[in-house]
């Protein structure tokens, strides 16, 4: 089984999670996203059960969260609701279509690699506007060898796609203990 419905079962088995998680990256640049400019517009890609998405909500954002999977935005429904907040959801196979045109005044992707959206997903910025991206590299085959290494970061990929952006935080991969890579930047205005 793969693509949607394998999701959708995780989803399904995972059910409503007891609280919102915040992404630690989202967390750290707390006052940073704060200082964006109105209207403040949020892309979450790969949503999932969209906890990025919701977060953002909560900080006065119009977010829109986008995922292959039914089951995890209707969660992420669900934790929006229990968190007084609306988002929008898009369901969407991201590995045959474009990412939702912009401008976004953020986007931010968790755990979902299609390297063929890396440089779109900085193209749809707002000038201005921040991106957070955060996924496994290649040291997570130490902790979990048959990870398929096509969904790994190698060290250095993200400087290199993400090269027309100003970084404010870089961890790509040349830590051997670090078993993910992440980045934070913004697009030059
Ligand atoms: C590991 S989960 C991460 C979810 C969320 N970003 C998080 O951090 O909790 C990966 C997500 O990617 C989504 N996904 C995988 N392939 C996809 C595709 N081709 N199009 C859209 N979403 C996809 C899955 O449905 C799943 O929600």
């Amino acid at each position: 089984m793969s693509g949607p419905s394998r999701w959708d079962d995780k989803y399904r088995t995972a059910g409503l999670a007891p609280a919102l998680r915040v992404e630690p990256l989202l967390k750290r640049y707390k006052n940073t996203i704060a200082q964006l400019s109105q209207p403040r517009t949020a892309l979450d890609v790969a949503a999932g059960a969209c906890h990025a998405a919701v977060y953002l909500a909560t900080q006065g954002f119009d977010v829109t969260a986008v995922d292959c999977s039914a089951v995890g935005l209707a969660l992420g429904q669900k934790l929006a609701e229990r968190e007084g907040v609306s988002i929008s959801t898009i369901e969407a196979d991201l590995g045959i279509g474009d990412l939702p045109a912009g401008p976004w005044s953020l986007v931010c992707c968790f755990l979902y690699l299609n390297r063929d959206l890396l440089g779109p997903m900085a193209a749809i910025l707002a000038p201005g506007g921040l991106l957070f991206y955060s996924t496994f590299n290649v040291h997570h085959l130490n902790k979990a060898p048959a990870f398929n290494p096509l969904y790994l970061l190698q060290p250095g990929e993200l400087a290199e796609h993400f090269s027309m952006l100003d970084v404010l935080t870089l961890s790509d991969g040349d830590d051997p203990k670090e078993n993910a890579s992440w980045i934070a930047a913004r697009r030059p205005a």
